[in-house]
């Protein structure tokens, strides 16, 4: 059985990016986290410029959790100018070298000795198969890393890597205001080969943003809200739980509150009529 958990915490905002916690604020959302049995956090090398990994390690220190009992999940091969990295480009990295020097930074910073998933961040059109496959071996021998995946790949590009490595997850953008992965056959390869998914902004646009899409769906969730006894984005996270690839919502929220929320909506079921109901609502036309 996977130790992940079904829901998990994504550490983007923690830091630098959004909330800017101190050590004891994040130990303590790491330990009501682990309260609520969500145990995976999902963390990247760039997140707040290169230093929330650092940051939620020095707070994981503090904090009454064995890493044993939590699973960490990051990634690697954007290299994006900041303080930390003066570079002239954004661009990718995905060759042996780099993605292990990566790796060293990542266990350093978490302060770990592994990570349970490293996923390539975004696909580049100069990764070469044979390349990646050098350092993932080389990875997996040292047990610094158990397992691999990728992120915002098309079925194309987790083929050409799985002629050379073993893929088992793909982190993609998926919610009901962003559903393409689930008709463009990305999620069918999934199912297909076995490859684990997650979903990133499971919740989409529909707090972010006030556009025509949202306009349409908020009275409808929000009617939904009286009929299933939840919360918005509880009716959004049950959405997304319903699709059979078995898609593993990695949440933002850096509120326990709705950290529990989100659990919970674990156990809601929509009729097959309403999941379709905030399906056409979120496109904006009827199914064919
Ligand atoms: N692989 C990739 O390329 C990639 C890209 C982007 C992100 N990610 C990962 O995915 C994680 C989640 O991304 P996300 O932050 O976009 O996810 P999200 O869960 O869709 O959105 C979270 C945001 O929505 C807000 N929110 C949640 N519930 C709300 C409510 N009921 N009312 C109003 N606002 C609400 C949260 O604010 P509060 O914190 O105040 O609750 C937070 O700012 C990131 O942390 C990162 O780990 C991966």
């Amino acid at each position: 059985m996977s130790p992940f958990s079904k829901i998990i915490a994504g550490t983007m905002t923690w830091g630098t990016w959004g909330k800017n916690f101190t050590p004891s604020e994040m130990s303590a959302l790491i330990e009501s986290a682990l309260s609520l049995g969500i145990s995976t956090f999902d963390h990247a090398d760039i997140y707040g410029g290169y230093t929330t990994e650092a940051a939620f390690g020095t707070a994981f220190k503090d904090s009454k959790v064995d890493r044993s009992q939590v699973q960490y999940i990051s990634k690697c091969g954007i290299q994006y100018p900041s303080e930390a990295r003066p570079l002239n480009v954004k661009h990718y990295d995905y060759s042996a070298e780099h993605i292990t020097w990566s790796v060293e930074q990542s266990l350093q910073n978490l302060n770990t000795e592994y990570l349970d998933v490293l996923l390539l961040h975004r696909p580049s059109p100069l990764m070469d198969p044979q390349e990646i496959a050098k350092a993932f071996e080389q990875l997996k021998s040292q047990g610094k890393v158990k397992s691999f995946g990728v992120s915002n790949f098309t079925p194309a590009q987790m083929s050409l890597l799985s002629t050379e490595n073993l893929i088992e997850w793909n982190q993609l953008e998926c919610s009901l205001t962003q559903s393409k992965a689930m008709f463009d056959g990305t999620t069918n390869h999934l199912m297909q080969h076995q490859i684990g998914a997650m979903a990133w902004s499971p919740l989409g646009s529909y707090f972010k943003e006030d556009n025509e899409q949202s306009q349409r769906l908020r009275p409808i969730v929000q009617k939904m809200c009286t009929t299933y006894n939840a919360t918005e984005d509880q009716i959004l996270l049950a959405w997304l739980h319903q699709h059979p690839a078995q898609i593993r919502p990695v949440v933002g929220t850096t509120q326990e509150a709705r950290l529990k929320d989100a659990m919970d909506a674990l156990a809601i079921t929509l009729t097959i009529q309403d999941w379709f109901l905030l399906l056409e609502t979120s496109l904006g036309h009827r199914m064919p």
